[in-house]
């Protein structure tokens, strides 16, 4: 026990050196996809492409892939089309979440205007679902036309709900699944579907990404509260600027004493100076923060436990190492 345990974190931490080799060849790849013979598309997507990103979902996709024996070459379009419809998707929420920075460069709503970038958002779902119909393969069709059409409404509802203080966290679970949980839970699916796993298995593969998924928008929505610019290259404390009120934010309107709070985020809807620093302020005191943590914690607990069912070998042991890292994350958010 102890030993595993052991060479579970030493993976943890030779997971992102590991991800950055491994996947090398996948950037020549999403460049040469981006080509396009209009230069603001070209200009803008390879400007998205080169500023990095963790290659999360590629790298969740290429592990389960791996693990029933597809190969590097075959998986390619797959890992470009998944990386593509996640930084689609994040081109058209910067236009929603009025965002000026992403990672760490200036936001192509910022530069070239809301119109221009839900046309680049678009441009970069069409390739991917282009790129995998190289394929000819109805379950990974369908699993990525469905996460296309659930991050839509996962968006839209998030919209909505901007402000509106008297939501459950029922809402916040729909939009965050919505949103992000189904495209990690896609990855994994359409990886494994690829090697030609058993069903079983494809569905085991689902139900870890989605687990993870979930967990892992709940640390995205802690850092937007507690991280800065630097850590994430993203603008921070966006999420209540805009009246995106996430699982945190929604625990701690719970508490006893909770109306200071609920007027702060009032008062940001109204532009009241000091009113966003306030509801920070509230936020972070509270115990909002450490109960998402617990809830992302328990997410991660489940997805370890679909982990463990997977043949053992190299590559689940970095699914398992990149589990523990997001844990060891949640464990320096809140301390
Ligand atoms: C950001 O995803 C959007 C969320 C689902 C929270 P990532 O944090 O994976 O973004 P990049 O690709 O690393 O920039
Ligand atoms: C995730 O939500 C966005 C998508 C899945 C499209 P966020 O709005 O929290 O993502 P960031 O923080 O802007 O990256
Ligand atoms: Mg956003
Ligand atoms: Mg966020």
């Amino acid at each position: 026990m102890v030993r595993r345990e052991r060479t579970v974190r030493k993976a943890a931490d030779d997971w992102q050196q590991w991800l950055k080799q491994e996947l090398a060849p996948l950037e020549d790849y999403l460049r040469s996809a981006v080509n396009s013979d209009d230069t603001l598309i070209q200009s803008a997507a390879l400007s998205l492409i080169e500023a990095g990103g963790k290659r999360l979902r590629p790298a969740l996709a290429y592990l389960a892939g791996r693990i029933y024996g597809a190969d590097w070459e075959q998986m390619l379009p797959l890992l470009a089309a998944l990386e593509l419809i996640h930084t689609g998707s994040l081109v058209h929420d910067d236009v929603i979440d009025k965002a000026s920075l992403r990672r760490g460069r200036p936001t192509v709503s910022f530069v070239h205007g809301g119109a221009a970038a839900l046309y680049v958002g678009d441009f970069l779902i069409g390739r991917s679902l282009e790129l995998v119909a190289v394929y000819q393969n109805p379950r990974i069709d369908r699993a990525l036309n469905r996460t296309v059409l659930q991050m839509c409404r996962g968006e839209l509802n998030q919209e909505r709900d901007f402000f509106r203080l008297s939501q459950g966290t029922l809402a916040y679970f729909y939009r965050i699944r919505c949103k992000t949980a189904l495209l990690f839970a896609g990855s994994l699916e359409c990886g494994a579907a690829l090697a030609g796993a058993a069903e079983t298995a494809v569905d085991g593969c689902w139900r870890l990404g989605y687990n993870l998924g979930l967990a892992f928008q709940i640390i995205d929505d802690l850092l937007d509260l507690l991280a800065d610019e630097q850590m994430t290259g993203k603008p921070a404390g966006n999420d209540l600027k805009q009246g995106n009120l996430t699982l945190p934010v929604l625990l701690a309107l719970r508490e006893p004493g909770a109306d200071h709070l609920a007027t702060a985020i009032l008062g940001i809807r109204k532009d009241k100076p000091g009113a966003l620093a306030e509801a920070l302020r509230l936020v972070r005191e509270s115990d909002g923060g450490a109960h998402a943590a617990g809830v992302a914690r328990r997410l991660l607990e489940r997805a370890g436990q679909e982990c463990r069912k997977l043949p053992a070998c190299r590559e689940r042991e970095h699914l398992a190492g990149a589990l523990h890292s997001f844990d060891k994350q949640l464990a320096q958010l809140i301390k």
